[in-house]
């Protein structure tokens, strides 16, 4: 077990309802949940691994796969969809080489569609890790997304 898991799982250990805390500590660290790490911090929370499977996968925070360091979101809300959010995502898609909810194999970008910001007034919009860029066009979009490579 790398000793960045064991640290945090040790950390927690014994204390109880501590295990949203852990999950999200430990996805924090390693982008995502693994199988090992699962499996360890059913140990240190005296839980199956199903079980802690079965609250994470509840969720929509916590990731099972390898993420990749960037997440790019683009909104296809009402507001952002009416004013071409399908066409930014289409452009993005091109641009990484991945479909909507896939990795690119470097691991630099995770891309997703969601569903309103709230931030409808700023449509259409694009989100990139916890930057939000506004009134987003196609061209403006690939450009964005290309800062980050
Ligand atoms: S619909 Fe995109 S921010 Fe609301």
């Amino acid at each position: 077990m790398p000793d960045e898991l064991a640290k945090i799982v040790a950390e927690y250990k014994g204390e109880k309802g501590a295990l949203i805390p852990i999950l999200q500590k430990v996805q924090e660290k390693f982008g995502y949940l693994s199988e090992e790490a699962i499996s360890e911090i059913a140990k240190s929370s005296r839980m199956s691994e199903s079980e802690v499977f079965g609250v994470a996968s509840f969720y929509a925070q916590f990731y099972f796969t390898r993420r990749g360091q960037h997440t790019v979101k683009v909104c296809l809300g009402t507001a952002c969809h009416v004013r071409g959010g399908e066409k930014i995502l289409d452009e993005i898609k091109r641009e990484l080489g991945v479909e909507s909810g896939g990795t690119t194999e470097d691991y630099k970008f995770s891309l997703e569609r969601v569903a309103c910001f709230g931030s409808c007034a700023l449509a259409p919009v694009l989100v990139i890790n916890k930057d939000v860029y506004g009134r987003m066009t196609v061209a403006k979009s690939k450009e964005t997304v290309n800062k980050y490579r």
